[in-house]
């Protein structure tokens, strides 16, 4: 049987961290009210010369090193983004191109906040099945570009980033190392609560993200612990199993409320929303990769991947590190 496993994670932050303080002398907000309604404290917001594209080559730099494996030798890029380069072509041929590995297969998947979990699937589906041997499953976001910085209860909500992780398809003979299982959800009827006002087909523009937040977050906690639940129970493992969750940063309540729901305790649960605010689709790669760096997420370890996004589309993946 083949199993598609993490050989090496990176990431990449733009420029400064700007704090909730700074954030306010330009926006109607205060760091009490951020820090009080999300755990945010800071995020890092794209300079002029960053772009999804530069971001996730980075990222994907970084974790092609900590793999140990040479760009030659990747033949599949899925990238993760609501916020691409260009509306075509994919941003995951750039990152082919700067990575100089052309000739493989290269896309973007679409699924906002949980982008790199479909991305995740899709490149585990495709490494098991014998289209590839190795991927780079890339999360990159320039969000602030999609921010309607008017809109208070938005555009302090997010910000910019790119996590890769490199996955090789090997004999899963003799251990459970790899990606055990992912579940994908999407309900498409739910558009109005979290959406862009623009898109190459309708307006021509490429639009602001419009949210309906308390909405959002009670979709978030109901639909992320029952894909929880669901990925449990279809891999025979229970949430005592567990050594770490990583979920998509949106806000520390939702993390707080879903633990809750699992009866999973809060030191599993790796947080860095309070560092990075909401990336969209880089936030769990970025997660997954500052706790791989800091020595708390080691080989062998069972992680949950959880995220949820516009769309809806929602979804967790098990992985034995
Ligand atoms: N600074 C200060 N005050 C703000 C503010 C800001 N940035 N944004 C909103 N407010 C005010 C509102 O105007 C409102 O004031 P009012 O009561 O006088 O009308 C008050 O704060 C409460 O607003 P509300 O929207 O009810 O707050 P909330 O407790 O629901 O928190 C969110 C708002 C957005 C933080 C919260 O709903 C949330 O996190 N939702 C999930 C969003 C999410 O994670 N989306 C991404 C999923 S991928």
């Amino acid at each position: 049987m083949i199993r598609s496993v993490i050989l090496g994670s990176g990431s990449a932050l733009p420029g400064a961290a700007v704090t909730n303080a700074q954030l306010a002398e330009r926006v109607d907000t205060s760091d009490a009210w951020i820090v009080e309604r999300t755990g945010i404290r800071q995020r890092h917001l794209a300079g002029e010369n960053d772009t999804t594209s530069s971001l996730a080559t980075t990222a994907a730099q970084r974790a092609l090193a900590a793999a140990g494996v040479d760009a030659a030798a990747i033949d599949l890029i899925v990238l993760a983004t609501a916020t691409p380069d260009q509306t075509f072509p994919a941003t995951a041929t750039m990152v082919q191109n700067n990575l100089g590995c052309n000739g493989g297969i290269a896309f973007d998947v679409a699924a906002v906040c949980s982008g790199f979990l479909y991305a995740l699937g899709t490149a585990d589906s495709m490494l098991r099945t014998g289209m590839a041997r190795r991927a780079l499953v890339i999360g990159a976001e320039t969000f602030s570009r999609i921010l309607d910085w008017e809109d208070r209860t938005t555009c302090v909500l997010f910000g910019d980033g790119a996590g890769a992780i490199v996955l090789e398809a090997q004999d899963g003979a003799g251990n459970d190392r790899g990606v055990i299982t992912t579940k994908l959800h999407a309900d498409g009827a739910h558009n109005e609560l979290l959406y862009v006002d623009g898109g190459p087909s309708t307006t021509g523009t490429v639009g602001k993200l419009r949210m309906r937040g308390p909405e959002v977050f009670r979709h978030a906690v109901v639909n992320l612990a029952s894909v929880l639940k669901e990925t449990l129970a279809s891999s025979g493992h229970t949430a005592d199993d567990i050594d770490w969750v990583v979920p998509h940063q949106a806000n520390s309540r939702i993390l707080d409320a879903t633990a809750r729901k699992l009866g999973l305790p809060a030191e599993k649960i790796i947080v860095t929303v309070d560092q990075h605010a909401n990336t969209s689709a880089a936030s769990v790669p970025l997660a997954f990769d500052t706790a791989m760096r800091d020595g708390r997420i080691k080989q062998s370890d069972l992680v949950m991947f959880e995220a949820m996004g516009g769309g809806f589309t929602w979804g967790a993946s098990l992985v034995r590190i």
